[in-house]
């Protein structure tokens, strides 16, 4: 390195040009939100939230993406639902097909018929879940392919019946450490053929997949993936990522795209971050 830390870097020569594509996605206000279970490991019942900061700092996030030129949709929050600002799980849609979540704990399903109730009154083929799957928050489109995560939430037949419902090839992943136990806190979609993911997140068999098939993906620290730093939205040039995740954002600016940060500290107490917040409507 003969560059200090603060110089500029150069994007290389031979690095393509990243190019911003507008985005659709849906989103909740959390109005609602709180944390009164637990069911992952970042969620502690006994530690206070701050609804209103929860919804400032949402509102943030909302913004940054109104600035991106993002269309952006609105469903209502329900009381009694703290979860439901977390709109990645609502869903998986592609094509204009919503393929429906149904939650793997009791305190979250009523969102699944909420969320389907949404796509139908907004014009989307709705597919009713056979299989415990938790939307965006296991799948991930990346190019034509969709990676998918099992291990802590979704089922892994929900992969089949996602396969057959999109005609697509799904690329089974299985997640190992609880922290990280929804696809989109191990591995960030950057745009059609690159991401970023955590490693140690992963077993064997799917660290080779992954290996194989991304050779040139960013590898985030444990630090950064500590504060879900990975839980990240890309238009394929700008990222929005949580402001802590300082080395990620080095990383990405190396390779020529261009991060956002945003401080969603009080979402993460409910173990969620950017793109938790985020459900891509492909129309
Ligand atoms: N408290 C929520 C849960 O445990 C957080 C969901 C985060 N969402 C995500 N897409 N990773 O289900």
């Amino acid at each position: 390195m003969t560059t200090s830390a603060t110089a500029p870097t150069a994007a290389p020569s031979t690095q393509p040009a990243r190019v911003a594509t507008k985005r659709t996605v849906l989103m909740c206000r959390p109005d609602f939100f709180t944390v009164v279970y637990r069911i992952n490991p970042w969620m502690d019942p006994a530690l206070p939230t701050d609804t209103a900061l929860a919804v400032r700092q949402w509102q943030t996030l909302y913004d940054t993406y109104l600035s991106l030129g993002f269309d952006i949709e609105l469903i209502d929050p329900v009381d009694g639902l703290p979860d439901m600002v977390y709109a990645a799980n609502g869903g998986f849609v592609i094509d204009n097909i919503a393929y429906g979540a149904s939650f793997t704990y009791p305190q979250r399903q009523p969102e699944g018929p909420a969320y389907m109730d949404w796509f139908r009154a907004n014009g989307f083929d709705v597919r009713e879940p056979e299989n415990i799957n938790e939307g965006e928050g296991d799948f991930l489109l990346v190019g034509g392919v969709i990676l998918a995560g099992t291990g802590f939430r979704s089922a892994s037949h929900s992969h089949e019946e996602v396969s057959s419902v999109y005609g697509r090839e799904v690329v089974t992943l299985t997640l190992v450490d609880p922290n990280f136990y929804h696809l989109d806190t191990a591995i960030a979609v950057l745009d059609d053929t690159n991401i970023a993911y955590l490693p140690s997140a992963f077993d064997e068999a799917s660290l080779a997949i992954l290996r194989e098939r991304f050779p040139d993906a960013v590898l985030v620290t444990e630090v950064d993936a500590a504060i879900l730093g990975l839980n990240s939205f890309s238009d394929g040039y700008n990222v929005v990522i949580a402001s802590r995740a300082t080395d990620f954002e080095r990383q990405l600016r190396e390779r020529g795209y261009n991060p956002i940060g945003v401080d969603l500290s009080e979402l993460l107490l409910g173990g969620g971050g950017v793109k938790c917040c985020t459900l891509e409507l492909r129309r």
